[in-house]
């Protein structure tokens, strides 16, 4: 079955998204872009809430890599602020490959974010192309993964 992968950004990530989209697109995934159009200023809270909620509606397919997201900002630290604050989602702000295939490997992310000011184009689609590529282990890390959800909620 197709893979869909979900992407935003704010003003700050903009040009990325322009970037990664098609190329996600042409490795074969069902792109869903959520915006924004323009490099308006806007905040990215409302662009990590919105792909959050997209990313939660499809239940099961967010938590086993059918479904993921990418968001991206200036540093890639506020989308990861914004969008781990929804339970259920696993954002890892990635600045290598290394980070990535582990943020998949190990801690099943289902939201990479991405900075344009610290990632220039080629190596975010190199961190890209490793967080698809990469599946999650399970075993020994499920259950610790399993533990971000019990942790009271504030
Ligand atoms: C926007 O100027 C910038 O603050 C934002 O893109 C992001 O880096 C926040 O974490």
């Amino acid at each position: 079955m197709q893979r869909t992968l979900v992407i935003a950004s704010d003003h700050g990530g903009f040009s990325i998204k322009a970037v990664l989209a098609p190329m996600i697109q042409a490795a074969g995934f069902n792109v869903v872009d959520l915006g924004p159009a323009c490099t308006d200023s806007c905040d990215y809270p409302v662009y990590a809430d919105k792909l959050c909620q997209h990313l939660l509606a499809a239940g099961e397919d967010a938590q086993n890599g059918q479904m993921l997201g990418i968001l991206i900002c200036g540093t890639g630290l506020g989308m990861s602020m914004a969008a781990n604050r929804h339970a259920g989602i696993r954002a890892a702000v990635c600045t290598c490959e290394f980070m990535s295939r582990m943020a998949r490997a190990h801690n099943n992310a289902n939201v990479l974010c991405l900075g344009e000011r610290v990632t220039g184009p080629g190596l975010a689609a190199e961190i890209t192309r490793a967080f698809l590529a990469t599946p999650f282990e399970g075993g020994r890390h499920l259950k610790r993964v399993q533990q971000f959800e019990t942790v009271p909620q504030p």
